[in-house]
């Protein structure tokens, strides 16, 4: 069955509503044949990378960056996955006020050097999510899922 590894970071409470509403767009009845892993990005490992299909990131805007976690994840992952997930679908889900084009231009920049194909717009969310952004969450999720479908 294909496999959707969600990498996520989730430090707070918008985040996590950022989140369920990316798993549930993710596993909506729908979408059939599609598991969905979930890996805080301090614990995902290269196996959990390499035995998935597509992935969905989630980060906050840190220092005018993706977060530390999300960096370490792509440290960890990245050279025991480049040339083995070239080609696989990806998006991202961005919460932050200040500098999340830096966040956006440095995940675009390491899942070029992957090869991971962009599924879908990046989703940027400022302050407290409202019932569109978690929409377009859930949208994020069920649009990267359905790809997966077989
Ligand atoms: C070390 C650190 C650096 C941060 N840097 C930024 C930043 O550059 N831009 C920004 O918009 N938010 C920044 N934040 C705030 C986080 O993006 C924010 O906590 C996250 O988006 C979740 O939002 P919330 O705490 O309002 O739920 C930073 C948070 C921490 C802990």
């Amino acid at each position: 069955m294909p496999t959707l590894l969600i990498i996520h970071h989730t430090p707070s409470p918008f985040m996590q509503a950022m989140f369920e509403a990316v798993v549930s767009g993710a596993t909506d009845p729908e979408i059939e044949g599609v598991e969905v892993v979930r890996r805080a990005a301090l614990a995902v490992s290269p196996a959990d990378v390499l035995a998935a299909d597509g992935y969905l990131l989630g980060t906050p805007a840190n220092l005018g960056y993706m977060s530390g976690a999300l960096k370490h994840a792509f440290d960890v992952i990245y050279y025991p996955c480049l040339d083995s997930t070239r080609g696989r679908p990806f998006g991202l889900y961005l919460h932050g006020n200040e500098g999340t084009e830096g966040a956006e231009r440095a995940v675009t920049s390491i899942t070029t050097g992957l090869g991971w194909a962009k599924a879908a717009d990046y989703v940027v969310v400022s302050g407290k999510p409202g019932k569109d952004d978690l929409e377009t969450c859930w949208e994020l999720g069920a649009t990267v899922a359905a790809q997966l479908m077989q």
